[in-house]
């Protein structure tokens, strides 16, 4: 549309403005990449399962990714917070906007904000589907969690009448999560674990998960829930064969106590 008007100009990719911006992208890109990857990986905590794992490496994945949009955005910022100050009354000259009016940029930005949402859509719907491959593992073991205003309870379906507060797991042991709520929506998730569904009255929901380290770890609820969902939390303990079984033969002489 502008070539006409602009042909005797410089090429708006010359223009020095672009190259400062162009230079400034290639310096900040990396920075933002790798602050960003290592913070956030960092406050995710070290994983206790193959689905906490894969959900942290996409993570950092998706940030290397979003990394270069990123620092162009702030090469641009620079470049005019740096380079283009107005001083006095009058309103600046009008800029030229062949960036703007070009068809070719145009496309570029398209295609490739296409090519990045497409790349963030396949990666993720892989991932997915190996987390929902282990609802169908037959070797499962099964837990009830029911969310309440404001906490968690668990029974265990193999052992009948045995109820906790905390979650007990076997470790390396696949387990099924059949999750619902006695009142409002809840969420049930436990951080280090990758493991996150909401919990509904009147609805069971499902997920998995193989806790593969041994240790205490936290669940907590995602989803506002009223005056203390902040504190509607608990913890999972994750234990060897023979500890679990030990604890859930406790656990079973105290129901038939009661
Ligand atoms: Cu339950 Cu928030």
């Amino acid at each position: 549309m502008s070539t006409t008007q602009n042909s005797q100009k410089t090429r708006w990719w010359k223009s020095p403005d672009v190259k400062k911006t162009f230079i400034l992208w290639l310096i900040v890109t990396p920075i933002i990449g790798y602050v960003a990857t290592t913070v956030q990986v960092r406050a995710m905590g070290a994983p206790a399962s193959e689905v906490m794992a894969s959900v942290k490496s996409l993570m950092a994945i998706f940030t290397w990714a979003a990394s270069p949009v990123a620092g162009l955005v702030a090469a641009m910022a620079l470049t005019s917070l740096l380079g283009k100050r107005h001083y006095g009354d009058n309103p600046p000259a009008e800029s030229e906007h062949e960036i703007a009016e070009s068809a070719k940029a145009a496309s570029v930005w398209v295609i490739v904000s296409t090519l990045l949402c497409l790349f963030a859509l396949v990666v993720g719907l892989v991932v997915f589907q190996k987390d929902s491959a282990s609802l169908l593992d037959a070797k499962a073991m099964n837990i009830n969690a029911t969310g309440q205003q404001w906490v968690w309870n668990f029974d265990y379906p193999d052992s009948p009448g045995v109820r906790s507060a905390a979650l007990y797991l076997p470790v390396d042991k696949p387990v099924v999560f059949h999750v619902t709520s006695k009142d409002v929506k809840h969420s049930f998730w436990i951080v280090q674990m990758g493991v996150k569904i909401d919990a509904n009255p009147g609805y069971v929901t499902e997920a998995a998960v193989t806790p593969n380290k041994i240790g205490v770890f936290d669940i907590r609820c995602a989803e506002l829930c009223g005056l203390l969902h902040a504190y509607m939390q608990t913890k999972v303990h994750v234990v060897s064969q023979a500890d679990y079984d030990a604890w859930l033969k406790t656990q079973a002489a105290l129901e038939g106590a009661a």
